[in-house]
């Protein structure tokens, strides 16, 4: 069979990006070789996000874009998965007519086939949940080598349904994976240099409580932690409301567990965190993080915060700064609301306009820019522990994150990538620190 070659566009978050790993690891099975160009390619798979409006619109226009390729390479086959896939499934095939195939979250597995038929003309749309794990079993793309730092999957799928979120809609249920295949993938990528493992899901305090082994995140998090040359475990996405005691006892006892969680508020204000279906108060919250800190006194938060939720009003808003100032983020990632398909916020009264939301949000970003400059200003003159994961973009420097997720450039050569060391900190450059290391 003849070498092909295939480009991924990876659009969302981590999930989408570990998704397409295994989309590579699985084509190369059927002779398909990742290229970094659409130029190059035979075909062209578009993994998708549509968690706000503006993501999925994206999608599109790159789909549209996508007719000027196909004069200069009539043959060149196109694909769409992920979370727009799965939104919008068949609708996909008839929109757009140059479009050869789409598959589902829960469909990877399927792809071999599905091109193998796209390559004969036939146009499938496989987007059928399927919910015993299996998915998991997919291997991830480890021929293209391996960075300092990983993410694993440790479950899928969320059952929250926050009133103005998708995800549960086009992830399905959660579902956890099996501790022993966690374990064995971990232990395999650190005999192959990794570093650095980040435990990924949508959802992932509840990891083991409703499939899986039955054992917990917690208990997770301690036996990563034994695993031999991993030096690092971080998380993402944990829900406040299930942020759990046996958890919060990691931060005392289990060094390798990074000084940073990323814990999304989404609002300051009461009122607006009972429209969202959040579960827990502002004061549950910030009763929770004063615990973690007491325990970890390094520990940085980052979060995310919707501006501009229907009924937010401006002492909503300013619930949600305020907020902000007296957990002292890092760093935050907001974003305007934006109403999704089948969610329940996208019914409620929205009252205040788009100007209002949008001056809201460049607020919100002042804020913010205030925050993590004092955060840097406190690293200023003093020794960090930073993990080099490769070199800078500026010759002779190489980069890393400080336990708390900051990143650090410094002098130094590509010999310490993958060692612990502890520059000193020379100067805060607002998205990033300097440092040196004698
Ligand atoms: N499971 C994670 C994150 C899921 S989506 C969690 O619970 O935190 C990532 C972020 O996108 C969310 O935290 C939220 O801030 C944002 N988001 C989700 N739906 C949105 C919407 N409809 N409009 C604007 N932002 C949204
Ligand atoms: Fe969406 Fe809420 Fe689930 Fe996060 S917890 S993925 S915001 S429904
Ligand atoms: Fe986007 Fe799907 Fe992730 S909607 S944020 S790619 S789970």
């Amino acid at each position: 069979m003849q070498q092909k070659k295939v480009h991924i566009m990876t659009f969302g978050c981590q999930m989408n990006v570990s998704d397409s790993e295994k989309i590579t690891a699985l084509l190369r099975t059927i002779d398909y070789e990742p290229v970094a160009s659409i130029g190059e390619a035979d075909m062209v798979i578009v993994n998708t996000c549509s968690v706000r409006a503006k993501a999925e619109e994206r999608i599109y226009g790159i789909l549209l874009t996508m007719k000027g390729e196909l004069k200069n390479n009539p043959d060149l086959l196109i694909g769409v998965g992920g979370c727009v896939a799965q939104q919008e499934g068949e609708r996909l095939l008839k929109k757009i007519p140059h479009l050869g195939f789409v598959f589902g979250t829960h469909n990877l597995h399927l792809l071999p086939q599905i091109v193998r038929q796209a390559e004969t003309g036939k146009r499938t749309c496989e987007t059928a949940f399927i919910d015993d794990g299996s998915r998991f079993d997919l291997s991830p793309d480890y021929d293209s080598g391996l960075a300092i730092t990983r993410s694993i999957t440790i479950m899928q799928g969320c059952d929250n349904f926050c009133s103005y979120c998708i995800v549960p809609y086009v992830r399905g249920r959660e579902v956890s994976r099996q501790k022993s295949d966690i374990l064995e993938e971990i232990q395999k990528v650190s005999a192959g240099g990794v570093r650095e493992v980040t435990l990924l899901g949508q959802n992932v305090n509840s990891y083991g409580t409703k499939s899986g082994d039955g054992s917990d995140f917690a208990r997770l998090i301690r036996d990563v932690a034994k695993i031999p040359g991993i030096e690092r475990i971080r998380f993402m996405t944990s829900h406040p409301k299930d942020l759990s005691a046996p958890l919060v006892e990691c931060y005392s006892d289990v060094e390798k567990l990074c000084s940073h969680i990323h814990l999304p508020v989404q609002s300051g204000s009461d009122r607006i965190l009972a429209l969202m279906n959040r579960g827990y108060t502002r004061s549950d919250y910030i009763g929770k993080i004063e615990k973690l800190k007491l325990i970890r006194r390094d520990l940085l938060v980052t979060s995310d915060i919707i501006v501009g939720f229907p009924g937010e009003t401006e002492e909503d808003f300013q619930d949600s700064l305020s907020l902000m100032t007296t957990v002292g983020y890092s760093d935050t990632y907001s974003f305007v609301y934006s109403p999704r398909p089948e969610t329940k916020a996208a019914k409620m009264p929205d009252n205040a306009s788009k100007g209002e939301k949008s001056e809201r949000l460049k607020r919100l970003f002042a804020l913010q820019k205030n925050l993590t400059k004092s955060v840097h200003d406190s690293y200023v003159g003093k020794r960090v522990e930073v993990l080099v994961e490769g070199e800078s973009k500026k010759t002779g420097q190489v980069y890393g994150r400080t336990s708390g997720n900051r990143t650090v450039n410094f002098s130094g050569s590509s010999s310490l990538i993958g060692t612990l060391q502890r520059p000193l900190i020379i100067k805060n450059l607002q998205n990033s620190l300097l440092g040196e290391l004698e």
